[in-house]
């Protein structure tokens, strides 16, 4: 069997190869897998599991009952093949009711989400394995996409920091069987998110002792570049000189000093410019309103923001699309200290207004409020801030689904149906009018906290709408929670850093770029 190369910071497979279909007995591979549905009297083989069965002599269903298959979603079946494939190990995955093809005849009615998440479970499931084929329903384009990108996803692993050899290799080679036209398209693309995806994993699953702001900026304009984006940094002594107060009050408590980032990517035949801004804590202790320890273990993740928009920024320049896109990581490390900024300090932000810092553990909307200023001079079509801002967006809507809030009905229902498109689950919540009130400071133009502790979620996007340039189509996505994965690893999401929103805002270029969205 292979191994993945350990040359890889963490190691993962970023290329896919099609295989067409043969009659499911003689893929060249250490595993094969198809899917399975439930069906109302038994088992049923789904496409892409049928030439096999027959090969089998229709008893691929019995033998799965057999070793109690249900054929449900997330569930595994490993069944050793005695040679009757070439495969030695033959994986059947859940993927619960066999949906019913629309009458338009606008496919199969598979929903793409499903085979992404199934490809993503049986991929996990042989980790070390080797060489896996992916034989699950892919008849268009875009499902052989889903197939691949869910394989790569869940071949995810992080092992820079383990020096012992029972580190879990993941696969070495994925293939997905498809005869649909267009399907290497789609599996590049597919790459390149999973890529990108990765990256983001990566950066957020790094302890903080190995990445603080000057290396996160370092590591983006080595990749931007690399991918053909514009890239400038401006360092603490830049950001004091042009009044990016917010980040400097955040990032001034740190022996490591804060940075600003910024990504650019035009296209000549470009309609439509966006402007995405992530928060970038690369360790959010509290700062003198310091977090109790509970809260504190995992917030090296604070940065994922930044790291969306630094893998979506990837993605849109190695896919070429027709867009102009440019944007921002906010990067700070909010620490205590004598240096640091006191509860009641007050600063200058960019946009020039002035802000009380009543509690120096919301740090996230005062380093944003400098980037989406800034975002306002590139004078771009639509703003978009990600970041793991609030606990209350985990209290709202739990763990899974992040949140989206805006100045715009129409973005914000753009984000939720484009995050539904990628498989992302985002929903959208409202700026409530009366809670501005609760943000006037006496000393200052806006305090950066609200007595008020229910709604936090809503707050603190209230608080950002402040600072959103006149006349800009603003939204603001707080994935707290979804950036995070602190239970077990499911469908393609591991444990750890999730790269949650990466695709959203690739998808959101793409139909700023008039392309198709896969
Ligand atoms: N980074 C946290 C929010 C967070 C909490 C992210 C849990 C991921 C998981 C943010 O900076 C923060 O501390 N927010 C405070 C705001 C409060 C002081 C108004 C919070 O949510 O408690
Ligand atoms: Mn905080
Ligand atoms: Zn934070």
């Amino acid at each position: 069997m292979r191994t993945a190369p350990a040359r890889l910071a963490s190691a993962y497979v970023t290329t896919v190869r099609l295989t067409p279909t043969d009659n499911g007995v003689s893929y060249d591979t250490d595993a094969l897998v198809v899917g399975v549905h439930t069906g109302p009297d038994g088992l049923l083989p789904a496409p892409g599991a049928e030439g096999l069965d027959q090969a089998l002599g229709g008893r691929l269903a019995a033998t799965l009952e057999s070793v109690g298959a249900k054929g449900k979603p997330g569930e595994i079946s490993k069944i050793p093949t005695f040679g009757a494939l070439t495969a030695p190990l033959l994986v059947v995955v859940g993927l619960g009711e066999a949906p019913e093809a629309p009458d338009d005849g606008s496919g199969d009615g598979y929903d793409a989400e499903v085979l992404r998440r199934a490809a993503g479970t049986a991929v996990r499931a042989l980790a070390g394995t080797g060489r896996v084929t992916l034989a699950l329903p892919a008849a268009s384009a875009e499902h052989a996409g889903a197939v691949a990108l869910g394989g790569l996803l869940g071949a995810y692993s992080f092992t820079k920091y383990r020096t012992t050899s029972e580190q879990v290799s993941p696969v070495s080679e994925l293939a997905v069987v498809t005869d649909a036209e267009g399907a290497q398209a789609a599996i590049e693309r597919a790459g390149t998110l999973a890529e990108s995806v990765s990256l983001v994993r990566d950066l957020v699953n790094t302890p903080p002792s190995g990445l603080w702001p000057a290396r996160f900026a370092e590591i983006a304009e080595r990749v931007g570049s690399e991918a053909g984006l514009s890239v400038e940094v401006l360092d603490e002594k830049a950001l004091k000189e042009g009044g990016y107060g917010g980040i400097v009050a955040v990032g001034q408590g740190s022996a490591n000093p804060p940075r600003l980032v910024r990504l650019s990517y035009s296209h000549p035949e470009a309609g439509k410019k966006l402007a995405y801004v992530g928060k970038g804590i690369t360790f959010d202790s509290g700062g003198l309103s310091l977090k109790p320890t509970a809260s504190m273990d995992w917030m090296k993740s604070d940065m994922s923001g930044a790291g969306a928009v630094l893998g979506a920024l990837l993605a849109i320049a190695k896919l070429g699309l027709k867009v102009n896109a440019v944007g921002y990581l906010c990067l700070a490390e909010n620490m205590p200290s004598g240096t640091a900024q006191r509860p009641s300090d007050v600063f200058t932000s960019f946009a020039g207004k002035t802000v009380e810092v009543l509690d120096t553990d919301a740090e996230g909307r005062l380093v944003l409020i400098d980037g989406i200023a800034r975002a306002g001079q590139d004078d771009p079509d639509v703003i978009v801030d990600v970041a793991t801002l609030t606990g209350a967006q985990i209290v709202a809507l739990g763990w899974r689904t992040a949140g989206v809030m805006g100045n715009d009905d129409d973005l914000r229902a753009e984000i939720v149906a484009t995050a539904g498109e990628q498989g992302e689950a985002v929903w959208p919540m409202p700026l409530p009018e009366e809670l501005r009130k609760g943000l006037d400071s006496p000393v200052a133009d806006i305090a950066n906290l609200h007595p008020e502790r229910f709604g936090g979620m809503l707050t603190a996007a209230v608080f950002l709408r402040e600072f959103v340039p006149d006349g800009v189509r603003w939204a603001h996505i707080d994935m707290a929670g979804p950036s995070f994965n602190k239970g077990e690893a499911h469908g393609y999401t591991p444990k750890g850093g999730t790269g949650a929103i990466t695709r959203t805002l690739v998808g959101l270029a793409e139909r700023y770029a008039g392309e198709p969205s896969r």
